[in-house]
């Protein structure tokens, strides 16, 4: 099917809903609301809620034309053949008529983070923060931190920069990377990279980041799968194919997978780490089989499967792919997934079980729950906890992992809507007085020092551990709208308003509501302020969550009960 060109997408959006344009003033991209429906400025919360429920979010679906294949995707423009196929928007809100003061502030500082190379923009920086004293390596192009900094360029219909740093990402993936003596695969990708300017020779290097230079010496094992995901962003975004289907695309590609998809002595699909191995850089107790890399991991794998070609090499990894999947999400749906009744079942749990017919597979020993967790878990709602390994269930709610489990679909849709009701009944714990929480509960004393190593830097409610990081705003805002909740967004935007800007877009937040600006937080970090304005974005036009979002698999297995799992 041929692919609408941007331009056409954006011209048929802007005849039905609100859209932001980008207009040039002082040399400076700008954005602009533009409204031609104006019965939908009208319109409050409960309105749009109701306009949500004569049109459920499934009318967010459309058939790509990868339909072929057998993971299908929620696809906003893939129907596309030249009209824009979305028939009436389903909620707009009122802010894109009078664009709040602060993202007009926001864009001019996404454009000031930009990175070139060699004339061309190649990324943003983690943080433009001249005021702070450590530079550290907050001066670089982190691939996970560009992620939101690319969807707000995509969104407002500027893909040359995204589609640099794919480009730019795969020559850096290519070269042989190596700490000590030591060569890592082929297809690790860079946690960040540098661009040298050499002012007298006039030329620009780069140096990149694969865990090297790293505090901790952390391998980034998010950044390959943040790499795949954002290309298939870009793909759905622009309608531009050629990209992908470079043979350098589909090589990075199927060298990420081979790094992930090898047989070995696992007795799970999901996949083992390192501490430190994502956004939450240090160490936090996430090693084993963290949340936020299983999230990220299926989100790829279905993103891959989209884009692969179906050549001999590509053939190969469809099938591995295919199967991981499934065993993936049976997996993360029944062992990770937990809810008021299943925490009654494990509270309850016989232990020393032998053989296939355990219920407590994993031998998680009952007093190993902790006490918050009777409090915390609301009679409606659920979570998929952060970790599950041999005798160890990490209870803690991670924000990332949560969402983008809503947004790939690892999560059946009443899981899904499980996560908001939690997010709904514990929002004083998990959002507080700024979104979002990146984990919770925070660890205290004993259990700070021996999981974190006595860490000064995430003491309790600080940074990785049990701080506000006002970038998740933009995935609690995907999650919300997919779900149908975008009143939730809502509430934690208005929340974001209020501090944001006047605090300097500071990295995170301490506090257990996060009322302080972090103890050693950044300012101008670049994914607060791109992560609001992908938020702002999406809810102006919801049809933007497509990019980024995919719905459940048909053929996907339902949820068994665990006790019944070898039994079939
Ligand atoms: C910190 C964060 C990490 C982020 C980096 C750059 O190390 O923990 O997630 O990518 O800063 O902002």
């Amino acid at each position: 099917m041929d692919r609408p060109k941007k331009q056409v997408v954006l011209r048929a959006v802007n005849s039905m809903s609100s859209l932001s344009t980008s207009v040039q003033e002082n040399g400076v991209k700008r954005i602009r609301a533009v409204n031609s429906l104006s019965s939908i400025a009208e319109l409050d919360d409960k309105d749009l809620l109701a306009l949500l429920a004569d049109q459920p979010r499934l009318n967010l679906e459309r058939k790509n034309s990868y339909d072929e294949k057998s993971f299908s995707e929620l696809s906003l423009y893939d129907s596309l053949d030249g009209r824009f196929g979305w028939e009436t928007p389903t909620f707009s809100i009122n802010d894109s008529f009078n664009p709040h003061p602060m993202v007009t502030q926001a864009w001019e500082a996404l454009f000031r983070s930009q990175v070139f190379f060699r004339g061309q923009p190649v990324g943003t920086i983690a943080a433009y923060d001249h005021a702070s004293e450590e530079v550290l390596n907050y001066d670089q192009v982190f691939v996970r931190d560009f992620v939101p900094s690319a969807l707000a360029f995509l969104m407002n219909g500027e893909p040359e920069i995204v589609k640099n740093f794919l480009l730019k990402t795969l020559q850096i993936q290519g070269h042989e990377k190596k700490i000590d003596r030591f060569k890592l695969g082929d297809g690790a990708m860079p946690a960040s990279f540098k661009v040298l300017h050499n002012p007298i020779k006039k030329t620009d290097s780069i140096i990149a980041d694969f865990g090297e230079s790293a505090i901790g010496r952390v391998a980034p094992v998010d950044s390959g799968f943040w790499w795949i995901i954002l290309l298939r962003a870009y793909t759905k975004s622009t309608g531009d194919h050629s990209l992908a289907e470079r043979p350098e695309c589909q090589k990075g590609m199927r060298l990420i997978l081979s790094l992930c998809l090898s047989e070995g002595f696992d007795t799970f699909p999901t996949l083992l780490c390192a501490d430190g191995c994502s956004m939450i850089d240090r160490r936090m107790g996430v090693y084993g089989y963290p949340i936020e890399i299983q999230a990220l991991f299926f989100m790829a794998l279905r993103s891959a499967h989209s884009m692969l070609k179906q050549d001999t090499e590509g053939k190969e990894f469809m099938d591995k792919i295919v199967k991981r999947l499934n065993a993936m999400s049976f997996h993360m749906r029944s062992y990770f997934w937990l809810d008021f009744q299943q925490l009654n079942d494990i509270y309850r749990y016989k232990t020393e079980e032998y053989s296939h017919t355990a219920v407590n597979k994993f031998n998680v020993i009952p007093d190993s729950i902790p006490d918050w967790l009777f409090d915390f878990m609301p009679l409606q709602g659920g979570y998929f906890v952060g970790n599950v390994s041999p005798a160890r269930m990490d209870f803690r709610w991670f924000a990332l992992g949560n969402c983008i489990a809503i947004l790939s679909s690892l999560a059946t849709p009443e899981q899904s809507m499980a996560i908001m009701d939690l997010i709904e009944a514990r929002w004083d714990e998990l959002v507080g007085e700024m979104p979002l929480k990146i984990c919770y509960p925070a660890l205290e004393s004993h259990a700070w020092r021996i999981v974190t190593g006595c860490d000064p830097k995430n003491t309790r409610w600080s940074y990785h551990n049990g701080g506000s990081w006002p970038v998740l705003l933009w995935l609690l805002t995907a999650a919300s709208i997919k779900t149908g909740r975008p009143q939730i967004a809502r509430r934690a935007i208005d929340l974001a308003e209020a501090r944001l800007l006047k605090d300097g877009w500071p990295e995170y937040y301490d506090g257990k509501s996060g009322r302080f600006i972090g103890k050693q937080a950044r300012k101008f970090q670049t994914w607060s302020i791109a992560g609001y304005l992908v938020a702002k974005m999406m809810m102006e036009d919801p049809t933007h969550v497509g990019m980024i979002s995919m719905e459940e698999e048909k053929h996907m297995k339902p949820v068994l009960n665990r006790s019944f799992s070898w039994s079939i």
